[in-house]
């Protein structure tokens, strides 16, 4: 087994004990409480069963003349490893954490985006939420860009840093709504890049976005063909700027360290020189670090789709014609091996790994 770092063995140990963790008080619910512990979905007042929850079940149920989202624990998380087995327990702490946060007049606009917690309670399993009625973004414009980045860099300076911005925990309904907390961890904004401590810069939450969905987006823009993929990309990267340089200055300002600073500045100035120029290096190697990580979890996790398939059809047609530029665009400078027979082999291996874990695509 893994070590476990100390948020997991607290959770871990939570978990074992009796300790109950409520958000709100049962009477809040619009249908009795063991009702609501108690559903699988067979009853009339569930209207929708949602499939793809790893860790839950997840229902859309009507009582009280509206919708809701009923998130129920599974007795055994089906994602393996203890970020699996608390998601759950990590949920609800974050839930009690940003119902109090939004409750507070000067932040409650700023985590409008952050759906609201009816009731929550671990023992029973059971989290409430209003159902949000809204759509899996398909276009990535500015409006719904500055949203998005408003909301997870509020979480960041709020100490709240968000690892998993897939297409599945993010909707649209005029505003974009995140709803699923499993794996939203707390740090301290003024002394850490994230969650990990000091130990990996690279994951701050623009990468987060752009690895986890981002850019399985940009390849469809890709295949529509034209300079679609790279106006769009530096669409994103000079909102992502925007953003990053009023972070920093707040951040300062509350007297961050000198490496939490820099670490930000070294970023600001990398995009803002490929911004001036035409960022299509910067597209090379954002893209390249995107695939990359995202591939390494599905083989990790033997949980491949059709898009790992993608990526790894892009990552080996940039490597076959346009190694140079992967070279000199620096994003091949996290390759243990970067010879370019060495990465073709290596990716006609994971394709076959690939192809072998295909799962029913879910969320
Ligand atoms: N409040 C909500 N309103 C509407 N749909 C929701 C809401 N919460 C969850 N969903 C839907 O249910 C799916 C699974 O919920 P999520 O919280 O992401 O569970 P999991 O932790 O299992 O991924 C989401 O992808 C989304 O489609
Ligand atoms: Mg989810």
């Amino acid at each position: 087994m893994n070590m476990l770092n100390t948020r997991q063995q607290a959770q871990l140990a939570f978990i074992a004990s009796n300790a109950e963790l409520e958000v709100g008080h049962p009477d809040d619910c619009p249908l009795p409480l063991a009702t609501l512990a108690s559903t699988d979905g067979s009853e009339d007042y569930v209207s929708r069963v949602l499939s793809g929850g790893l860790t839950a079940h997840v229902y859309r149920i009507e009582a009280q003349g509206r919708s809701w989202t009923l998130k129920r624990a599974r007795e055994r998380c089906l994602v393996q490893g203890a970020d699996g087995q608390t998601s759950f327990l990590n949920e609800v702490q974050r839930r009690a954490e940003l119902h109090e946060l939004k409750a507070r007049p000067e932040l409650s606009e700023r985590l409008s985006g952050i759906v609201d917690t009816r009731y929550a309670s671990f023992r029973r399993g059971v989290l409430l939420s209003p159902w949000i009625d809204g759509e899996v973004v398909e276009d990535w414009n500015e409006a719904r860009l500055t949203d998005l980045f408003d909301t997870v860099i509020s979480l960041a300076s709020l100490g709240l840093f968000e690892w998993d911005l897939c297409p599945g925990n993010v909707l649209d309904d005029g505003r974009i709504r995140l709803f699923d907390f499993g794996y939203l961890y707390r740090f301290d904004p003024l002394r850490e890049f994230n969650s990990d401590g000091l130990v990996s810069p690279a994951f701050h939450p623009i990468e987060r976005f752009e690895t986890r969905q981002f850019f399985a987006w940009l390849l469809s823009q890709e295949q529509l063909g034209g300079n679609r993929a790279l106006t769009a990309f530096r669409l994103e990267k000079h909102i992502a700027l925007d953003r990053y340089r009023h972070w920093q200055r707040d951040l300062a300002g509350r007297g961050a360290t000198t490496s939490v600073l820099d670490r930000l500045d070294e970023i600001i100035h990398s995009w803002q020189t490929s911004l001036a120029g035409s960022a299509e290096a910067l597209y090379l190697r954002e893209a390249w670090r995107s695939h990359r990580l995202d591939l390494a979890d599905d083989l990790k996790g033997q949980t491949c789709t059709p898009l790992t398939l993608q990526r790894l059809a892009w990552l080996h047609d940039m490597v076959s014609t346009r190694y140079a530029d992967l070279m000199s665009s620096g994003a091949l400078a996290g390759e243990v091996d970067r010879r370019r027979d060495a990465l073709l082999d290596q990716l006609t291996l994971a394709q076959t790994h690939a192809m072998r874990w295909q799962v029913r695509q879910s969320s």
